[in-house]
C-alpha cells in the first residue's frame, strides 16, 4: 500500500564512503516502493563501495557525483540541485563526512549540497564503535543537532570489523520510519531574520528607531525520548511582552522563542526551536543586534543521549539520565570579542537572595544589567500576568514596584533605550 506522506516525498540520498553503503540500495528500494521519488548523490570514498549505476537503476534517474561535471544532469546546478527535495537523508553518513558537515566545509558535491540546501538533514550515522563514541564525533554530533539535524541510529551490533557496540547504520526500513517523521513537520528551514522578507524591521519613529533587538523567551524543552522532556514553567509571557515592547519602540526585533500557546507579537520575526542549543543557535544566526534580552528560562542541562524510542517500564526500576551542561547562552553574547551587542541584559529567577546571586550572575556572566525576579512566592514570575522587578546593574540596585508583565517590558525598553544613548 502506498503511504501519503512517502508517496508525495522528493527524497535527496547523499551517500556517504562506508562498508554499509550498500544497505542505502536498499533503502531506497524501499523508499521507492512506497512512492517516494530518490535523487542520489555519491561522494568519491562512497563509489569505493557501491557503483552509481546500482543507485541508477534502483532510483530510475541519474545519480550525481561530480561538482562541477557539466554533463551530470545538465542544466540543473547544485543549488537547484539541494533545494528540489523535501528532504535531505544522508546514509551512510560516515565520521568524515559528520566532521565535514559539522564545520561547514563545502568541498565536493555532497558536502556542498548539504551546505546550500533549504530543507532539513536526517543522518543515519554508520562508523567503527570508537570512531562514533569519539569525543571529536560526538561533538560534531551536538553541532548538527543545534544546528537542526536529524539522527537515526547508529545501533548497537557486530561491526564490519569484528567489534561489537554502537556505530552500525539504522535498518533501512527504521531509516524509512525516520524519514515520514521527519515529513510529518516542516522540513523547510527558514531563513534567519533580516533576509529576505523582513517581518520586524525597524520603524523611522520611537525611541529604539533604526535599533535591532534580539529577545529569548519561554522555556526550552530537552528531550529524553521521542514523547518526554525536561523543561520548565515558563509562558513566555515576559519575553514576548519585551519583544512587543522594543517593537513598538521602533525596533526591528528578532524573538527567539521555546514552545509557548502565546500567539506571536505583531510585526516581530519570531523563530521557534525547542532546545538549548537550537535556541543558541538561532540568537548566533539573529545577531548582530544592538539590544539582547534574555527573559528565557533555558535548561541548564540536557540529557546526554536522548532515547530514539520511547523509553518503556521494564520492571528493572527507573532509569537514570545521564545529563550534559547546556551552553549558556546570555554568558556567550554578553563576552564576544567582535560584534557584542552595545547592550546585553539578563534575568535571573531566584528563589532566595535575590540580589546576591543577580548580583553574582551579573559578574560571572558578563552581562551589563540584570532583571531579578522572585520565584518563590506562588504568584511570582513564571507563567501569571504580573512580575515584580529589581534592576542589578554595575550602577546600583532598583527594586520596581509589582507590575504587570506588559508594563514591565515597557519600562525595561525605556530604561534599555536611555542605557543605549548614554553608552550602555
Ligand atoms: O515566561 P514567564 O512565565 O513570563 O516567566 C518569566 C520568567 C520568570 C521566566 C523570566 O522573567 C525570567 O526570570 N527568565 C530567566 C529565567 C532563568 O532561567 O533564569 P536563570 O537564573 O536560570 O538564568 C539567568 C540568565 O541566563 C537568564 O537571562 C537566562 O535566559 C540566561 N541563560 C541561562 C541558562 C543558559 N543555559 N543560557 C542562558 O542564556
Amino acid at each position: 500500500m502506498i503511504e501519503p506522506t512517502l508517496a508525495r516525498a522528493r527524497i535527496l540520498l547523499i551517500v556517504g564512503g562506508g562498508v554499509a553503503a550498500y544497505k542505502a540500495l536498499d533503502l531506497v528500494r524501499r523508499l521507492r516502493e512506497r512512492g517516494a521519488s530518490v535523487r542520489v548523490a555519491m561522494t568519491a570514498a562512497a563509489r569505493e563501495f557501491v557503483t552509481p549505476l546500482s543507485f541508477e537503476a534502483l532510483s530510475g534517474q541519474p545519480v550525481r557525483f561530480d561538482l562541477f561535471a557539466l554533463t551530470e544532469d545538465s542544466g540543473m546546478g547544485h543549488i537547484e540541485f539541494s533545494r528540489e527535495a523535501d528532504l535531505v537523508v544522508v546514509a551512510p553518513a560516515t565520521a568524515n563526512l559528520l566532521a565535514r558537515m559539522a564545520q561547514g566545509l563545502a568541498d565536493d558535491l555532497a558536502t556542498t549540497t548539504l551546505l546550500a540546501t533549504d530543507k532539513r538533514a536526517l543522518l543515519a550515522p554508520a562508523m567503527n564503535l570508537r570512531m562514533w563514541l569519539h569525543p571529536a564525533t560526538q561533538r560534531n554530533v551536538a553541532t548538527l543537532r543545534g544546528d537542526g539535524a536529524l539522527f537515526v541510529g547508529p545501533d548497537d551490533g557486530e561491526m564490519a570489523c569484528g567489534e561489537y557496540g554502537p556505530g552500525r547504520m539504522a535498518e533501512p526500513l527504521a531509516i524509512v520510519a525516520a524519514i515520514e517523521r521527519a515529513l510529518q513537520e516542516p522540513t523547510a528551514i527558514p531563513l534567519p531574520p533580516g533576509v529576505g522578507a523582513r517581518p520586524g524591521k525597524a520603524q523611522t519613529s520611537g525611541v529604539l528607531a533604526g535599533r535591532r533587538v534580539v529577545v529569548t523567551s519561554g522555556p526550552t524543552q530537552e528531550p529524553i525520548d521521542p514523547v518526554r522532556y525536561l523543561g520548565n514553567r515558563s509562558s513566555g509571557r515576559q519575553g514576548h511582552a519585551i519583544a512587543a515592547a522594543a517593537r513598538a519602540a521602533g525596533a526591528e526585533t528578532i524573538l527567539v522563542s521555546g514552545p509557548t500557546g502565546l500567539p506571536d507579537p505583531p510585526d516581530v520575526a519570531v523563530v521557534r526551536i525547542e532546545t538549548a542549543l537550537e535556541m543558541q543557535a538561532a540568537v548566533r544566526a539573529a545577531l548582530p543586534a544592538d539590544i539582547f534580552i534574555a527573559a528565557a528560562a533555558v535548561a541548564d542541562w540536557r540529557v546526554d543521549r536522548a532515547s530514539e524510542q520511547k523509553l518503556k517500564k521494564r520492571g528493572a526500576g527507573a532509569p537514570t539520565l545521564t545529563l550534559t551542561e547546556n551552553p549558556d547562552i546570555l554568558a556567550e553574547v554578553a563576552t564576544l570579542r567582535k560584534g557584542r551587542p552595545s547592550l546585553v541584559i539578563g534575568f535571573a529567577a531566584e528563589t532566595e537572595n535575590l540580589v546576591d546571586n543577580a548580583r553574582r550572575k551579573l559578574a560571572r556572566k558578563g552581562c551589563d544589567l540584570i532583571v531579578a525576579n522572585s520565584v518563590a512566592a506562588k504568584d511570582g514570575g513564571f507563567g501569571g500576568p504580573d512580575n515584580q522587578a529589581t534592576i542589578v546593574s554595575h550602577d546600583g540596585v532598583e527594586a520596581w514596584p509589582r507590575m504587570a508583565k506588559t508594563e514591565l517590558a515597557s519600562a525595561l525598553i525605556a530604561l534599555a533605550a536611555k542605557r543605549l544613548e548614554k553608552g550602555r
